[in-house]
């Protein structure tokens, strides 16, 4: 089985080389092609993922390249990873749109669209050639914003599953909290990519009990410290949010909070440039201890069993992934892409059944699809009216001094990434 990595320099690769090694079983690579076009870093992370191989006695081969064509060739499976412009262009929309009293996030808000809009051409441009050498491979998208991005290669016809760890990352959470295996949790979980809420926490699979109220009352300080909302407002809703929730329920104190402090992109650039010295070390032979502060956490688990799944392989039966919604949530369009369970297969991704949504959070996954819906228009075709557009439907926006505030602040940031600026 041979595998691509687009955007294999990047620091997150050794992760997921530590979980090909570890869960080889599942997923047999005969071949890895990590492909970037910043060769440097590229060498740092082949090296060290060519020595956890080797440690883990894997017999696969590892082959960094630049040339996506030649890296994408006979691949069964591509993995998306990238990001335009940098940690460079995410400190930007961390910070400008502050300025307008907004958020500054890579993937919500108007940092969220800026993101998109330099993103979407260059992964259809991607796509295309991966679809062009090899009609039958699969596209895993961890490519943020993930929703929109995956909504952008379906509609464009393409073999494509959207990825994104917050889902995985609870069920491994409660899996440690409940003391049972993860694959023993699974999680009503619904929504869009980084809009979502844990409605149930299910023992044994969809029809399992629903042990959610328990973990709730025993430990509802910890989560609700871990996403950093005050625990009554769990208990109130009896649900378990994503963290991505609070810059939707706490958006005052989140701006506040984010002027007084360097930005993540600032954070992670530090620790990119200690990890990339690391991985130059021979002697080194394993993912460090370090990676673990990034946000990927159980990403290279979460990859492991999707393309297991849809390569035909042992992976697990349901998943969470991003794919049409095809009337799964009867008040989104079919060509919304949500986050949902899915039947996973050889076939791709098939939403499970979803029980009626509270107004309380179908309201804001309608508004929030909406603003998708403009976002990827404005990202295919451009102009300040589409991005002004996007932005007032956002719900973190709204009025249109803000908007018009926030598109000038995106169009004068990220001039060299827009082709119609
Ligand atoms: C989580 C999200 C990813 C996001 C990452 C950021 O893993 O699911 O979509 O890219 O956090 O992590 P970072 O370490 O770059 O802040
Ligand atoms: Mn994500």
């Amino acid at each position: 089985m041979k595998l691509a990595v687009v955007g294999g320099g990047s620091t997150y690769t050794p992760e997921l080389i530590d979980g090909f090694a570890r869960l080889r079983d599942t997923l047999p690579i005969t071949e890895l092609v990590l492909v970037d076009p910043a060769a440097e870093r590229l060498d740092l992370v082949g090296g060290l993922a060519r020595r956890i191989f080797a440690k883990q006695d894997h017999d696969g081969k590892i082959v960094t390249t630049g040339d996506l064509d030649a890296g994408v060739e006979g691949a069964d499976a591509v993995l998306l990873q990238l990001r335009v412009g940098g940690q460079a262009a995410r400190e930007q929309d961390e910070t400008w749109p502050l300025e307008c009293g907004c958020i500054g996030q890579e993937t919500t808000g108007a940092g969220g669209l800026a993101k998109a809009l330099r993103t979407v051409p260059v992964v259809l441009d991607i796509a295309e050639r991966v679809r062009r050498t090899n009609p039958d491979a699969w596209i895993i998208d961890f490519t943020n914003p993930v929703g929109i991005v995956t909504r952008a290669l379906l509609r464009a016809g393409h073999k494509a599953v959207g990825l994104c760890n917050v889902a995985i990352g609870f069920q491994r959470k409660f899996a440690k909290l409940l003391d049972v295996a993860p694959s023993e949790v699974h999680l009503d979980h619904v929504g869009l990519n980084h809009l979502t809420w844990e409605r149930a926490v299910r023992i044994g699979g969809p029809e399992g009990e629903d042990v959610l109220p328990r973990l709730l009352a025993e430990h509802g300080d910890a989560i609700a410290g871990d996403l950093r909302l005050p625990r009554p407002v769990l208990d109130r809703l009896g649900v378990v949010p994503s963290y991505y929730l609070r810059y939707f329920y706490a958006h005052d104190e989140v701006v506040r909070e984010l002027g007084t402090k360097p930005s993540r992109a600032a954070e992670v650039a530090a620790m990119e440039r200690e990890l990339l010295e690391m991985y130059g070390d021979p002697a080194l032979d394993e993912k460090p201890e370090l990676l673990a502060k990034r946000g990927g956490a159980f990403y290279s688990e979460a990859a492991v069993d999707l393309a297991a799944s849809l390569l035909g392989g042992g992976g697990s039966p349901y998943q969470v992934v991003n794919t049409y919604n095809n009337g799964t949530l009867p008040f989104l369009p079919d060509d919304a892409v949500i986050e949902t369970q899915a039947a996973v297969g050889a076939h791709g991704a098939t939403p499970l059944p979803v029980a009626p949504v509270d107004p309380l959070y179908a309201g804001l996954i309608a508004n929030v699809t909406a603003y998708e819906d403009l976002a990827l228009e404005a990202a295919l075709h451009g102009g300040r009216d589409r991005v002004f557009k996007a932005l007032l439907a956002h719900p973190l926006v709204g009025q249109y001094a803000y908007a018009d505030g926030l598109t000038d602040r995106l169009i004068a940031h990220n001039r060299e990434h827009l082709a119609w600026v």
